[in-house]
C-alpha cells in the first residue's frame, strides 16, 4: 500500500505562542483563549495522528540567514535542531525527519518542474516549532516525524500563490507514489495578517482574515490567483506568510481529482502578539 495525505492543518507560527508553551503561561489571560479554542485541534490530532507531517513553514533568517535564501528548501536529513532568534532557541525536542520520503519527493517533484533546493543539513526556527507546540503541547519527544518544507516568503519576491499551489499538487502525487503505508498529514503555516516593520506596524486585518480562511475552503483555485501585492496591501508584510497555506491546501484530495473535503476546526483569535492567529483543520475524504 502506498503512502497517502489524510489532511491538511493550517495555522499561524507566532514565536510567542512557542514561548508561552515553553514558559508555562497558557492559562494566563492573554493566552486562555487561544489555547482554549486548541483543544479541539490537539484531542483531533490525538485522534488522527500521522506518522509523517509535511511541514510548509518559512525560516526568518536563522537556518539560511541573509546570505542565501532559496524559494522552495526540502529538507533531507534525518534530524533538524532547533534554532530560534528573539527567545532564543526553543527547549523543544529535536525533530525526526524522514529521509527516505524526502528522497522520493524530490524525485517526483524536480522532474515535474519545481526546482526544489535539497537540503541535508538545516536547523528549524519557529515557524517549524509552533506549530508543532500548538498540536502536540510539551511531549518527550514529538509523536511524528516531519519532512520540512521552507518558502521564502521574507526577502521579495515571494513565490505566488499559483505556484504554491500547484507544488501542492506535485507533493500529492509524489506521496501517492511512496511505496509504504504511511499516513501523511501536509500543513502550511504562517500569517494570518501581520506587519512588524515600517509604518504599518501592527497592521491586522480581521475581515480579509476571514475571507481569507473562507477561501481556503471553498475557492482554494481563485485564491491561488490572488496576486502577492494584493496580500501586502490587504495582510501586511509579513501577511504574505499565507502563501504557504496553499501549498498544503493544493495537496488536498478535491483539487486533485477527489471528493471534496470537510473542515474539522476553524479558529480565528486576536491578537496573539502582532498578528491574528488563524487555524483550520481539512480532513481530506
Ligand atoms: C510575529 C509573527 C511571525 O509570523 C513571526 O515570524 C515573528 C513574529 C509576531 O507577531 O510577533
Ligand atoms: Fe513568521
Amino acid at each position: 500500500m502506498s503512502a497517502r495525505i489524510t489532511a491538511g492543518l493550517f495555522m499561524s507560527h507566532v514565536p510567542a505562542i512557542g514561548a508561552a508553551v515553553d514558559k508555562g503561561l497558557t492559562e494566563e489571560p492573554y493566552w486562555q483563549p487561544l489555547f482554549e479554542g486548541l483543544k479541539t485541534s490537539r484531542q483531533w490530532i490525538a485522534d488522527n495522528p500521522a506518522d509523517v507531517v509535511i511541514l510548509v513553514y518559512n525560516d526568518h533568517g536563522n537556518a539560511f540567514s541573509m546570505e542565501m535564501i532559496p524559494t522552495f528548501a526540502l529538507g533531507m536529513a534525518a534530524s533538524y535542531q532547533p534554532t530560534d532568534e528573539g527567545w532564543g532557541p526553543r527547549p523543544v525536542p529535536i525533530v525526526e525527519g524522514h529521509p527516505e520520503l524526502s528522497a522520493h519527493i524530490a524525485q517526483s517533484v524536480i522532474p515535474a518542474g519545481f526546482d526544489l533546493t535539497l537540503v541535508n543539513e538545516m536547523t528549524v526556527d519557529h515557524g517549524l516549532t509552533v506549530p508543532l507546540s500548538m498540536m502536540y503541547d510539551q511531549p518527550a519527544a514529538w509523536p511524528t516525524k516531519v519532512v520540512p518544507l521552507a518558502i521564502n516568503v521574507i526577502q521579495h519576491p515571494a513565490p505566488t500563490g499559483r505556484r504554491c499551489l500547484e507544488l501542492g499538487k506535485a507533493i500529492r502525487a509524489a506521496v501517492e507514489t511512496f511505496d509504504d503505508d504511511l499516513n501523511v498529514q501536509i500543513w502550511g503555516t504562517g500569517g494570518m495578517s501581520h506587519q512588524l516593520q515600517g509604518a504599518r506596524a501592527g497592521l491586522i486585518n480581521p475581515e480579509w482574515d476571514h475571507a481569507f480562511l473562507e477561501r481556503m475552503i471553498n475557492d482554494p483555485e481563485g485564491m491561488a490567483d490572488v496576486p502577492n501585492v494584493d496580500y501586502l496591501r490587504e495582510a501586511g508584510s509579513e501577511g504574505v506568510e499565507l502563501v504557504m497555506w496553499l501549498t498544503a491546501r493544493g495537496a488536498l484530495a478535491d483539487l486533485n481529482g477527489g471528493p471534496a473535503p470537510t473542515e474539522a476546526h476553524r479558529l480565528y483569535h486576536v491578537p496573539a502578539s502582532n498578528t491574528a492567529v488563524g487555524h483550520l483543520i481539512i480532513e481530506n475524504a
